[in-house]
């Protein structure tokens, strides 16, 4: 039986269901694939805070007791966005001293994408993403086992969760966008700041994610401009929606837009779907929940024995590109038949 020593980045709804998992899951996990699943310590900004861990976790503020632990070999990434320069200086550290690392913080991974990849290749370290887009909705699993064979030219989707469960309580429950808004904080689903999400600067995160890891494409992502939550709009036939449509250009869209009579109308609360058109294969779709501890978590650990089982590197750039952005108007729905 082989030892994994994993360490975790963040304490709060992702880094306690992670911990959950890995306790409860140890046995099937040693059973099944025949790792020892060791949890050896937790980042947390609040030394002081009573956390609920077994005495063998050490519970750390400072990162360099896990880059200087020889036994991690995973470090699961959960904190918040809000601390995103401070996490990219703790991922180089810890992919300096060869550790693997498994993302949660879109806002980090999008922004430091290129140093952090070049860290992970120059260290020959793994690094996974899958609960940065989507929470629970496994589309780099899927995205990473196709072999480029079928041209994808368009993906699209629900990736906010509270955004979307937002807009469902404003529209089932007749809730005013503060009462939902404060909703999907208190329940866990929202970011630090909530106007991440609806002003759509978490979505346009996930599509940088998106298109770098899930497609191999680079470009000036820089120029994407979310489109601003506006409360007054009519959000009974709306979502939040990310697209890319690949041309000479890559045509991008972040924000609200109108779906009615579509699929996409159909997500509600805090699912999320993605899509993607390609050239022979037409028309799939992944969807589920795209937020929530446990949800979020499951994916993680699914990236913990991905990396594991299946020595991977991240897509290398298929295309360098430029990035347009389109009017909500312009954009074009599946129709699944
Ligand atoms: N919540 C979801 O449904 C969901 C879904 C997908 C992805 N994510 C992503 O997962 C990440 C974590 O989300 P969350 O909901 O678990 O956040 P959270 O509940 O706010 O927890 C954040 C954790 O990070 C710790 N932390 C904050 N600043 C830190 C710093 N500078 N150094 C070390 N630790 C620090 C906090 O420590 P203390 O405990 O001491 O305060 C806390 O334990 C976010 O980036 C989010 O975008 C969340």
């Amino acid at each position: 039986m082989k030892k994994i020593g994993v360490s975790i980045l963040g304490f709060g709804t992702i880094g306690t269901s992670v911990y959950k998992i890995l306790e409860e899951q140890k046995d099937f996990i040693a059973k099944t694939y025949g790792y020892e699943m060791v949890i050896r310590n937790i980042l947390v900004k609040d030394i002081n805070k009573k956390r609920n861990v077994s005495d063998t976790v050490q519970i750390v503020d400072d990162v360099s007791y896990i880059v200087n632990d020889a036994d991690t070999y995973i470090v699961v990434e959960c904190v918040g966005g809000h601390a995103a320069d401070e996490t990219y200086d703790n991922v180089l550290k810890l992919i300096k001293a060869k550790k693997n690392i498994v993302f949660s913080s879109k806002k980090c991974l999008a922004t430091y994408r290129k140093e952090i990849i070049s860290a992970a290749s120059e260290n020959d370290v793994q690094i996974r993403y899958d609960a940065t887009v989507g929470g629970g909705v496994p589309i780099f699993h899927l995205l990473d086992n196709l072999y480029g064979t079928d041209r994808i030219h368009k993906v699209y989707g629900i990736a906010n969760a509270s955004t979307n469960y937002i807009l469902s309580l404003m529209k089932e429950a007749d809730l005013d966008y503060e009462t939902a808004k404060n909703q999907a904080v208190n329940e866990g689903l929202a970011e630090n700041d909530p106007h991440e999400d609806v002003d759509g600067l978490d979505a346009m995160y996930k599509l940088i994610i998106l298109l770098r890891f899930g497609l191999g494409l680079e470009g000036d992502f820089e120029k994407i401009e979310p489109c601003a939550f506006s409360v007054q709009d009519n959000h009974s036939v709306n979502k939040q929606i990310i697209y890319a449509e690949m041309d000479d250009f890559v045509k991008v869209y972040v924000g609200i837009a109108n779906v009615e009579g579509t699929l996409l109308e159909t997500i509600n609360g805090r699912a999320n779907i993605m899509c993607m058109e390609s050239q022979y294969g037409g028309t799939k779709t992944v969807a589920g929940i795209g937020a929530g501890g446990l949800e979020t978590a499951s994916v993680i650990i699914d990236d913990c024995l991905d990396i594991l089982l299946h020595k991977r590197k991240v897509k290398s750039i298929q295309k360098d590109v430029n990035v347009v952005n389109i009017e909500a108007d312009k954009l074009s729905f599946c129709k699944m038949n």
